[in-house]
């Protein structure tokens, strides 16, 4: 087994009490790697690298066209490296390969997206009359810190990372303890690139150890955090002390709401597709299904149809079903589905752990239905990360609406109609930060902007937007004769 160092600096390095951690392949239960476990002085001696990084010649002096470049060798070196990359993630989050091939690919059209970006981060000029030039410049905010999960590690990875670099900025990205091998690629592909040492630290270690000392340092400009609501909470928190600005990505509990007059055909896999992709462990997951009375028999029979299907095994086995990241996170899915049940919902599908002894060792949950939820049972309001969908049926778009906005969260939602008005009234009520028609998710959306109404965060991620998170607003105002 390999013990993967740290990355400050440009350098490979043991944490500085020599600590690991075991990182476990969830289809087997079995370690994958040991990986250096950083400490608080680790996660200083990385924010100081970042910083004399942002100062130097070779980053922060450094063209904007230049910046691009070794992006765009970032973008290539990820695809050179896809499979193996696909494979690594596939192992240590337990993701269906595809789904992990998948990933890989948007990682890099993220470095593509922004690569292109980087010399074309422009001011405006201000008329105030006669005498004045008023411009503005954006500059790069400087530090970011960011901590990211388990479920998408080379994405979310690559999403923060990007634009980060694009805008001119340095980062030191602390992979969650749960998936941190494909972060660790990305910090030695950027140096392998040509970025300089101290722009990309990479600091894998413990939430309550190194996210709290990267949170809290006071040498950081910026931070962007996904993750649960509890945690975004504390480190929100932190960031304050020092006047840090936050972005936060949380999670959410997204509706996908079927009129009876949509393409069930179309909208039975989009529906599938929003809950199963990654076990269910996606912030942005369609975990609600909201159909129109009329629709709801065909509907939850071809659903049905689809998870009995569905093929369950080792990510790297291209299932189409892996296994849940943790021990941990397939009991709190199994404790779940069981208040569902107690609360009156009705398993229709799925709704415990495999028969199959070969996946005994694993953390494996059948995809499941949960019929008859109604919006005050905790399965209908709490995010379950898991391969659960939560089913309830509505009879108008006016209650379609209602219960899609009874939500604590607000991160995205799917409209499936053939009715135009009904689909452009809700893209127009629902209140979350993307809206999807007959579709769902956009191949990643690298270029949609990406963040919540109310507990699902605020900022936004991915697209050009992004890019206002990791730069400032200067204004130069000149008076001349
Ligand atoms: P978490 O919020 O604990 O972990 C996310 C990141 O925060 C990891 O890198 C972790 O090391 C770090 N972290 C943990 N405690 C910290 C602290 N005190 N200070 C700074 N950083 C800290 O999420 P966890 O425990 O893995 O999952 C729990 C639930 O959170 C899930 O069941 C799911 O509902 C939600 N979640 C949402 C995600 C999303 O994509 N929005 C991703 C992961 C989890
Ligand atoms: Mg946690």
């Amino acid at each position: 087994m390999t013990t993967e160092g740290l990355i400050i600096d440009g350098q490979r390095t043991a944490a500085s009490d020599s600590g690991t951690f075991d990182v476990l392949d969830p289809s087997t239960a079995e370690p994958l790697a040991a990986v250096a476990k950083a400490t608080g002085a680790d996660v200083d001696r990385a924010v100081q690298s970042a910083r004399a990084a942002l100062d130097s010649k070779a980053w922060g002096g450094a063209p904007p066209a230049e910046r691009g470049r070794m992006l765009f060798r970032i973008a290539q070196a990820i695809r050179d490296r896809a499979e193996e990359l696909a494979v690594l993630e596939s192992r240590d989050n337990g993701k269906p390969l595809r789904q992990a091939r998948a990933d890989v690919q948007v990682a890099a059209r993220y470095f593509e997206f922004f690569a292109g970006a980087a010399d074309k981060i422009m001011g405006r000029t201000i008329p105030l009359g006669p005498g004045f030039l008023d411009y503005t410049v954006r500059e790069p905010i400087g530090v970011s810190a960011q901590i990211i999960p388990w479920n998408y590690p080379i994405q979310i990875g690559a999403r923060g990372v990007a634009p980060a670099l694009a805008a001119g900025c340095t980062v030191v990205l602390k992979p969650a303890e749960d998936a941190p091998m494909t972060a660790l690629r990305l910090g030695e592909i950027a140096l392998a690139c040509g970025v300089p040492p101290g722009v990309l630290n990479v600091v894998p270690g413990l939430g309550p150890e190194a996210g709290a000392a990267l949170a809290s340092h006071p040498g950081i400009n910026q931070l962007t955090f996904t993750g649960s609501v509890e945690v975004g909470i504390l480190v929100a928190k932190a960031a304050a002390d020092n006047i840090v600005p936050v972005v936060m990505e949380l999670g959410g509990k997204s509706p996908n709401i079927v009129f009876a007059d949509a393409d069930l055909d179309l909208a039975a896999p989009g529906v599938a597709n929003a809950i199963f992709q990654n076990a269910g462990q996606t912030c942005s997951a369609g975990s609600r299904l909201l159909v129109e009375r009329k629709a709801h028999d065909a509907l939850v029979e071809r659903l049905a149809a689809r998870t009995a299907a569905m093929r369950i095994g080792p990510g790297v086995s291209d299932p189409d079903l892996g296994p849940i990241i943790s021990r941990r996170q397939l009991e709190t899915i199994e404790g779940y589905v069981r208040v569902g049940a107690s609360e009156g919902a009705a398993v229709v599908a799925g709704g415990g752990r495999p028969s199959d002894a070969a996946l005994g060792k694993g953390f494996f949950f059948q995809p499941t239905l949960l019929d008859r939820v109604t919006p005050d049972m905790r399965v209908a309001k709490e995010e379950i990360f898991g391969p659960v969908l939560a089913i309830t049926t509505f009879d108008d778009l006016d209650e379609a609406a209602a219960l899609a906005n009874r939500s604590d969260y607000g991160l995205v939602a799917g409209v499936w109609t053939r009715d135009i008005n009904k689909a452009m009234a809700l893209a127009s009520r629902i209140k979350t930060g993307q809206v999807y028609v007959n579709t769902y998710g956009a191949g990643g959306g690298v270029e949609l902007p990406f963040g919540g109404y109310k507990k699902s965060g605020y900022g936004r991620e991915k697209g050009l937007e992004s890019l206002l998170t990791y730069t400032q607003v200067k204004n130069v105002c000149v008076k001349y004769a």
